[in-house]
């Protein structure tokens, strides 16, 4: 699938792009039904929220192997539908995934990201520039009221923000210093809720300012998250790297696949 002239330009002007309904009502379902299988597993791919010991995050789905590997997430990651844009966005044929993540906003017990830039971590991870993307897939329909994911249009203009290191909330990582953040908040855009149908899928930059707050709802916010890379921007060696699941070492270039993804096993 090929973006536009004018879809590409827009994704340059706002650091993200909407694109309604790309997986149908039964592909979403097959991947959530993986993800239902996957979210009892015990691993350290997985994290969970503090209380209750509900999934909040799984991580390398991708892959063909290892504990939370999923066909489904396999073929998607790899399918022109998401493929394509991510080589177009990026000017770049030769993609790997940077990793998958699969965000299991559970009703009432989801809690919150605070604001941040991936690229935050991917820097000090050893990556060499931020141009990368990530696609957003809809599980189900995010709303306000159920912890959407909210971005400040055109932030990635900002570039690198120096970020500190968050240990108030599930999910301790690297966010943008609060002083900074509303020095920013005051001269941009209202932030936006990213919202829309099970199916959606948003591409990102990976400097875009984002935050989201707890799920208040009776609604689960399930979304998963497809982080592209391309091979020339691979991390540098960095003291004591993060595992494998979060910063893949696995970077031979992504071939294209078939944009048929199903959980059936066929004879
Ligand atoms: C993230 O920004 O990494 C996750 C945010 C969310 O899933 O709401
Ligand atoms: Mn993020």
């Amino acid at each position: 699938m090929k973006l536009t002239q004018d879809q590409l330009r827009a994704y340059a002007r706002d650091g993200f792009l909407i694109l309604p309904n790309l997986f149908s009502p039964d592909e979403v379902q097959a991947m959530k039904r993986d993800l239902q299988r996957i979210q009892d597993i015990d691993t350290d791919h997985l994290v969970r929220e503090k209380t209750g010991g509900i999934a909040k995050t799984i991580y390398r789905v991708h892959e063909a192997d290892g504990p939370t590997a999923s066909p489904v997430f396999h073929a998607a990651a790899r399918a022109p539908r998401l493929l394509e844009p991510a080589q177009q966005l990026l000017d770049d044929a030769q993609l790997y995934v940077y990793h998958t993540k699969c965000n299991l906003k559970t009703a009432i017990d989801g809690s919150v990201w605070q604001w941040h830039q991936d690229y935050g971590t991917w820097r000090r991870d050893g990556v060499p520039t931020p141009g990368m993307t990530t696609a957003l897939v809809m599980l189900d329909e995010p709303t306000e009221m159920g912890g959407c994911l909210y971005f400040i249009p055109g932030s990635h203009k900002e570039g690198h923000l120096e970020p500190a290191f968050d240990e108030a909330t599930a999910y301790k990582f690297w966010v943008v210093p609060k002083t900074q953040l509303l020095e920013i908040m005051e001269r941009s855009p209202e932030p936006v809720p990213i919202v829309g149908p099970p199916g959606t899928v948003v591409f990102f930059d990976a400097n875009i300012l984002h935050a989201s707050g707890h799920n208040l709802s009776r609604h689960d916010r399930w979304q998963i998250y497809v982080v592209y890379n391309p091979v020339a921007n691979r991390p540098a060696d960095v003291a004591n790297p993060r595992p494998d699941y979060v910063r893949s070492t696995n970077f031979a270039p992504l071939q294209l696949g078939t944009d048929t993804i199903t959980d059936e096993v066929h004879a």
